[in-house]
């Protein structure tokens, strides 16, 4: 259940950005400034080339299903390919948020108090992201399962595979871009160090 109410409006299917009362530092610290910013240390680094990986990975199996799903890929090579990429996401993710909601948005709250409103949306978020990795874990598991059993079966479920991973990257990208824009212009401002994360 969510900690705080988040109003529908900012809920991760119908928001197209965080309100501007937000996004001050991101006025400041545009996206094009991060790249060269002597304050995006290592881990912000590695923590965007996460992000960049997710959404990669998300748009690879989704394409994979497609794949599938028009027969332009067997059963074997697909099951071998999408199997162990689909558990590496599932597993990297939700650890992902576990990470974010118990060590750094508790250390971002703390250090700048007026976001703590963007850090509740995002951890919302992360509630409904949750239950969305749940139901693709199922799919996916579905998917696997009719690998074995007949040609319309399993075309069905690679195409309500795809389409249940392309709707969870809809909402992942705009979480991701979110979260970006909350944190990264707090990370220069302050420095990592300044944050307690670095
Ligand atoms: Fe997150
Ligand atoms: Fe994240």
């Amino acid at each position: 259940m969510s900690r705080t109410t988040i109003p529908d409006e900012l809920s991760l299917q119908a928001r197209q950005g965080l309100p501007d009362d937000l996004l001050a530092l991101l006025a400041k610290y545009p996206r094009e400034t991060w790249p060269h910013h002597a304050n995006l240390g290592e881990l912000a680094r590695f923590w965007l080339s996460r992000h960049d990986m997710f959404r990669e990975l998300c748009g690879v199996l989704a394409g994979a299903a497609e794949e599938l799903g028009e027969q332009r890929i067997e059963a074997a090579p697909f099951r071998a390919f999408f199997a162990p990429r689909m558990r590496f996401f599932l597993q990297q993710l939700e650890a992902h948020h576990r990470i974010e909601d118990g060590a750094y948005f508790p250390a971002f709250m703390a250090a700048e108090s007026r976001l703590k409103r963007g850090f509740e949306i995002l951890e919302n978020d992360h509630e409904i992201l949750h239950m969305d990795l749940l139901r693709l874990r199922e799919a996916g598991s579905a998917l696997l399962a009719a690998l074995a059993s007949d040609h319309d079966a399993r075309l069905r479920s690679a195409e309500a595979t795809s389409r249940e991973l392309s709707l969870f990257l809809e909402g992942l990208r705009r979480h991701l871009h979110d979260e970006e824009d909350l944190i990264v212009p707090l990370i220069l401002e302050r420095g990592e160090a300044g944050l307690g994360i670095g």
